[in-house]
């Protein structure tokens, strides 16, 4: 098997098969595919919203970097999120780690709750803490790691030997790691996460989402439920994630690179309280005021002040506002998200750039 920075770009050692030899993988811009005879499609493929060339070599690839039986394209990191929990039922109990990106939060809140699952947050960066919480109709464990925006981290492997010995399901959301850091499968895990929108399109322009299965039962499962409710990537979007996800390797090696620079600097600022820095790209940190950090927020200038994250230009995010509004201010507290902490996406641009923008921003009310 080729290496990671190989199969970013090549996938399984994929060639165009359209007969024309492009390099680029072509966009295939259609809703349906014309069929032989009844019962009989040449390529195997029927309709766009089931499955689709362009789709299906993005799917490839990132099964590849995932290390994945299959993996599903949807249109956004929640659609694919919502898919997942489309396969319980009420009464269904599950597990998700108490510190979680917002939207994901407010999905299993608003909708979970309502269509009678029963959510229980648990603290998954100690998971001997989890046997007390296992009850018989337990179906999943769900989180982040790294988590999203304070930055705790979660012992995959230890969480799926302990869940694997009841039958209980892991799912972790490696949007913030990318396969480049860390595979969840490897561990273990029977499906990934992506908001593909982040360090895999990587290039602050695409919304998408990935459902990554570690096994053939949950891929057929998967594969119907997303047939069915229909959430799956457009062909143009997969071949901006496909040209995004040629860079990633390189992308990572950056970000991480002047993430570790900056998590350093930052430290040594007098208006910098802590910082959360665990090797990917993204940081977070305090600083001494809610004034300091509306006015860093307010005067940057080359970093920009926006919600998301993975992308090539450094943004930084005010997470109790952005990322996190609809999680009980209790639960927030509790987590540390408070009016003093923010989360920087280091991009890809000069680290000299980025820390000479944050030390103006610092110096100015
Ligand atoms: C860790 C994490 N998971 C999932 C999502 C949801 O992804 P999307 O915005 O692509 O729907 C986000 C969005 O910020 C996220 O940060």
């Amino acid at each position: 098997m080729y290496s990671i920075e190989t199969r970013c770009i090549h996938g399984e050692d994929h060639k165009s098969e359209d007969g024309k030899f492009a390099i680029s993988y072509p966009i295939y811009q259609t809703a349906s595919f014309s069929h032989l005879t009844p019962g009989h499609n040449p390529n195997g493929f029927d309709y766009s919203r089931e499955s689709n060339p362009t789709r299906q070599y993005l799917e490839e690839t990132v099964s590849s970097l995932e290390g994945a039986a299959d993996s599903i394209a949807f249109s956004s990191g929640m659609a694919a999120i919502s898919c997942f929990f489309d396969y319980f039922s009420p009464g269904d109990h599950i597990i998700c780690g108490s510190d979680l990106y917002g939207g994901t939060v407010r999905y299993f809140d608003r909708i979970l709750k309502k269509n009678g699952l029963v959510v229980e947050y648990a603290d998954t960066t100690d998971p001997d803490s989890l046997k007390a919480l296992f009850r018989e109709n337990t179906k999943v464990i769900y989180f982040e790691t790294p988590t999203n925006p304070m930055m705790k981290v979660t012992d995959i492997g230890k969480v799926c030997r302990l869940a694997h010995e009841r039958n209980i399901l892991v799912c972790v959301d490696n949007t913030f790691m990318t396969p480049c850091f860390q595979n969840p499968i490897k561990e273990g895990a029977d499906a990934v996460i992506h908001s593909g929108t982040k360090y895999l399109s990587g290039h602050n322009d695409t919304v998408c989402g990935f459902l990554c299965l570690a096994n053939k039962g949950l891929a057929d499962t998967y594969r119907l439920l997303s047939k069915t409710t229909g959430a799956t990537l457009g062909p143009f979007e997969c071949w901006l994630c496909l040209r995004g996800l040629k860079t990633l390797a390189i992308r990572m090696e950056r970000h991480r690179e002047n993430a570790e620079k900056i998590s350093e600097w930052l430290k040594l600022q007098p208006c910098v309280e802590e910082v959360f820095f665990v090797g990917s790209g993204m940081i977070s940190f305090y600083v001494d005021s809610k004034e300091k950090a509306l006015s860093i927020l307010k005067n940057i200038k080359l970093v920009t002040f926006a919600e998301s994250l993975g992308g090539t230009e450094s943004l930084l995010t005010y997470p109790t506002l952005q990322t996190h509004p609809d999680v009980p201010a209790a639960q927030k507290e509790k987590l540390g998200i408070n009016d003093r902490l923010l989360r920087m996406s280091v991009g890809i641009e000069a680290a000299e750039d980025i820390i000479n923008d944050l030390k103006q921003a610092m110096e100015r009310d």
